[in-house]
């Protein structure tokens, strides 16, 4: 494809795309398959470009969203709000007004903050709510069903964001997202084929809204949500009602009615926190990344720090060598996190230890340029953080999305938001159409027990009334030589983390475009269990290279993660997009 330089692009949503009709004959054949492999010719591509703002998210109408707010003298985040709100809507899966997220703003006056509206645990939550009475883990008692619902941020998180850093208000930002409710959107084919999920039909309200009891929606079809219509005029009239008023009664029932233990005080005393964004530096990058009660931010800049030492460059892109050097650092930055990261409200963490650069160089001196560092034998450097407390086991989801944005100031919004696993809990507040969250699942629900992905967290992600779950999301803005360079971000669980570093260093170290870093196959890490994950796309000599440096190597995954980034030229002050292509109804949108 010709790069097109100094011209606006037509950034069509990529189902209309040849690609997107392969995928079409590919769903036929397989009606669950949720995102194909990395494009093989990723390589050849080129993002699309805009001269002033732009929006990139996994959904072309949340997108669409944002420049329109854009178009209406909107900011970064009037239409980052804009964007979150259509998600809601139009992506159920994961964008939420029943679950919470991060946005990281970077005001073009230098300024960056942090807004945390994660969700918290209801006050009646215990260290054992998920434990029968042997103490084994109750099966999907964190993951499907009221019981799993944390307290929901999203409306209070995007409210707050709304009122201190947009220019409009809530009512004009949330009118895309009414509209789409309201009248309705086409479904593509993946989009149809994502609303078969099983654990749906497992409740009455979610199984007649997203499935029509049994006649699922067709791709092409209208998707109208009138309830959905209804709940975010109530938000936008007051959003304070989500949390003080009818509105949180009429969610706190809906959740009670289901067997949950939400209540309305949870609401009522629900608070977004904002922080500090956690800082670090690269070869001439600033890193601003998520803080805690995040772990992304932090495990990403350690393990940055640690690169810094080498000239990956010169080894080459994917190749044996530097891959081997990458995966290092992520394992050390994983045993890290496993250990030291949870809620910072309910305990001091050593933040400013886990990126001391100083920390980086004693990681480093003990990594071993031809061979793996087995998990079992890693062995922190002494004399930098305290002792970590005892070991637990809690499980890690999937299901989350990002968006980028950055308008014709130089303002920019990184938004990662969740509703932990896809679709949630699968349960919808009766009434009220939008899906709750399973965030619950975040907590470690008991000692010593294996999750779902293997990732390990300490006693700091213990469940307490009131408390965050530790997160991985890691939305991020970095900068070169102090002006803004890249807006990143992507979901994927305990894969967010080393997706955006790769997505990072793709960029930084190999010089790929933002849309050729966001499609290039992936590669994880994450200490335990010891095992190097491989998308596909990478050769048989670089898997029998990292063989021969001792990996033992997962290639059983298609895909994952979704990386929606946002890269400014340097030389031609253009906004250009990474949409993730391993997804067919995304866009990078903009003027
Ligand atoms: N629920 C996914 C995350 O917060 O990392």
């Amino acid at each position: 494809m010709a790069v097109n330089r100094g011209k606006i692009p037509a950034t069509m949503p990529s189902e209309f795309t040849a690609k997107g009709l392969l995928w079409t004959s590919l769903l036929a054949a397989s009606p669950l398959l949720k995102a194909e492999a990395p494009p093989a010719n990723y390589l050849s591509e080129q993002p699309a470009q805009t001269q002033h703002a732009m929006v990139v998210s996994i959904h072309h109408l949340a997108a669409d969203a944002g420049v329109e707010i854009l178009r209406q003298g909107g900011n970064a985040v009037d239409a980052a709000v804009a964007t979150g709100f259509a998600l809601a809507v139009v992506h159920p899966a994961a964008g939420n007004i029943g679950g919470g997220g991060f946005m990281l703003i970077r005001l073009h006056n230098g300024k960056s903050t942090f807004i945390d509206y994660r969700e918290k645990a209801p006050l009646a939550a215990t260290a054992n709510m998920y434990l029968d009475a042997k103490g084994n883990v109750i099966p999907d008692a964190s993951t499907i069903g009221y019981k799993a619902i944390g307290v929901p941020g999203s409306v209070a998180g995007m409210a707050y964001a709304e009122k201190k850093y947009g220019r409009l208000d809530l009512k004009r930002v949330m009118q895309p997202a009414l509209r789409l409710a309201r009248d309705g959107f086409v479904l593509s084919t993946e989009e149809a084929a994502e609303l078969h999920e099983q654990d749906l039909a497992r409740f009455p309200e979610s199984r007649r809204i997203f499935q029509r009891d049994g006649n699922y929606y067709q791709p092409g079809e209208f998707m109208r949500q009138p309830e959905l219509a209804r709940t975010l005029e109530r938000i936008a009239d007051n959003p304070d009602s989500f949390y003080h008023g009818d509105l949180a009664r009429d969610v706190a029932r809906a959740v009670r009615s289901g067997g949950g233990i939400l209540t309305e005080r949870d609401l009522a005393t629900y608070e977004v926190k904002e922080r500090e964004p956690v800082t670090g530096t690269y070869k001439g990058y600033t890193v601003i990344s998520a803080p805690p009660p995040s772990s992304g931010g932090v495990a990403l800049i350690e393990a940055l720090n640690i690169l810094e030492g080498y000239n990956l460059s010169r080894l080459g892109d994917r190749a044996p060598a530097e891959m081997h050097l990458i995966v290092e650092a992520y394992r050390r930055a994983y045993m890290d996190r496993a250990d030291y990261l949870g809620d910072p409200d309910f305990a001091s963490l050593p933040v400013d230890q886990l990126i001391d650069k100083k920390y980086a160089t004693a990681w480093r001196t003990g990594i071993e340029v031809d061979q793996a560092t087995p998990s079992s034998t890693l062995r922190r450097p002494a004399g930098f953080l305290p002792p970590p407390p005892k070991e637990e086991k809690t499980p890690d989801h999937v299901n989350t999305t990002h968006y980028s944005v950055v308008d014709a100031e130089g303002n920019a919004a990184s938004v990662t938001t969740t509703l932990n696993n896809s679709f949630g809990s699968a349960a919808t507040a009766e009434g009220l159409g939008f899906l709750l969250n399973d965030e619950m699942d975040d907590f470690a629900a008991k000692q010593g027990v294996p999750n779902l992905y293997g990732l390990i967290q300490g006693p700091a992600n213990a469940i307490a009334p009131g408390k965050r779950p530790l997160s991985s999301m890691t939305p991020t803005i970095v900068l070169k030589d102090g002006k803004l360079s890249m807006v990143l971000g992507s979901p994927g669980g305990g894969r967010i983390i080393t997706t955006v570093a790769n997505i990072f260093l793709s960029v930084a170290e190999e010089g790929l475009n933002i849309q050729q870093a966001v499609d290039a196959p992936r590669f994880h890490h994450q200490y335990l269990p010891d095992v190097l994950d491989l998308e596909p796309g990478f050769s048989a000599a670089t898997t029998a290279g990292l063989q021969a440096l001792g990996y033992s190597l997962d290639t059983t995954e298609q895909s994952w993660s979704d990386g929606e980034c946002i890269f400014v030229n340097p030389h031609t002050g253009f906004l250009e997009g990474g949409q993730d292509h391993r997804h067919t109804y995304g866009k990078a949108a903009g003027y």
